[in-house]
């Protein structure tokens, strides 16, 4: 499927997606490039800047990516640093970076717990903290990457659960709080996308993925350039008065509940 946004919608800004070197966030990476945008992308391993960087050029893209932990305040302020030194203040920061295992509560290590509310909840924190000085004030725009998992509660995903419901809170907080910069700020909640890792790990076999698309009331998988199509329209001028809004891209799961482990639909995790 092709973009619905035209090339050129975000031609002369500069974007920064943390955790935008694979899955959901490369494509929304891939989008803002394809639309113009000058890109920035931010996630753990070296190699995986590289080949997205590799990607995002071979497309066309002026793109530039730091190797960098969410959870390493200074890191992420650094890439901050480097990012308006090479492509300018940025106009849009999508946070996406994450973590995610199934694991049942009393089995799951505090370090555990700690772990997943320090990549996600902690680390969407220091990226919008790292990149309010490097914002374009007055027509700025965050996105926090959300999941399901913030407003409805999945069997053996407590630290997800706690983690995302705590980010959806801090996106109202600082749209609240930034709204007098220009600076929009909002969450989306990404439902069962194909060809992602998280649900090569949640839909393991073609019959589990069967049962869960029966139970969607729009019947399949979502695509991750759906999410970043959102992605594109919360940041562009068509969503100006959006913000503070946590909004799901789902297929209708979050009408019907879900979680593959809490459906019964794979074992519980020993
Ligand atoms: N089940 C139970 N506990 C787990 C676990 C699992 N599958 N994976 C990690 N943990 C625990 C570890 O045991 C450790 O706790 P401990 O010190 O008490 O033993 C703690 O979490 C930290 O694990 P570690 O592997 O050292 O952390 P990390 O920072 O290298 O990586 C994750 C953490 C969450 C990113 C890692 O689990 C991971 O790589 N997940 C796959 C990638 C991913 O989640 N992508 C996002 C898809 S949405």
């Amino acid at each position: 499927m092709k973009s619905i946004f035209r090339e050129g919608v975000y031609a002369g800004k500069a974007v920064f997606v943390a955790g935008g070197t694979s899955g959901i966030n490369l494509e929304v990476a891939k989008g803002f490039a394809a639309s113009g945008a000058r890109v920035s992308v931010m996630s753990r391993k070296q190699d995986n800047v590289d080949a997205a960087v590799q990607q995002l050029k071979t497309a066309g893209a002026e793109a530039i990516g730091f190797a960098a932990d969410v959870r390493d305040f200074d890191a992420v302020k650094q890439a901050f640093v480097e990012t308006e030194a090479a492509i300018g203040k940025v106009s849009v920061i999508v946070s996406g970076a994450a973590g995610n295992f199934v694991a049942p509560a009393e089995k799951l290590s505090p370090n555990g717990f700690k772990t997943v509310v320090d990549i996600d909840l902690v680390g969407s924190f220091h990226v919008m903290k790292a990149g309010f000085d490097h914002l374009t004030q007055g027509d700025a725009s965050i996105v926090n990457m959300s999941a399901p998992q913030s407003s409805h509660p999945y069997a053996f995903q407590s630290h997800v659960c706690s983690a995302k419901a705590g980010i959806d809170m801090l996106t109202k907080a600082l749209a609240l709080e930034w709204g007098r910069y220009g600076i929009r700020v909002n969450a989306i909640q990404p439902g069962p996308i194909d060809g992602t890792e998280g649900m090569e790990r949640l839909s393991p076999t073609p019959e589990i993925r069967r049962q869960i698309e029966g139970m969607l009331p729009l019947k399949r998988y979502g695509e991750k350039q759906e999410i970043a199509d959102l992605v594109l329209f919360l940041c562009s001028p068509a969503a100006r008065y959006i913000t503070g809004a946590i909004i799901p891209c789902d297929g209708g799961q979050a009408l019907v509940g879900g979680g593959t482990v809490s459906m019964g639909l794979i074992p519980t995790p020993k």
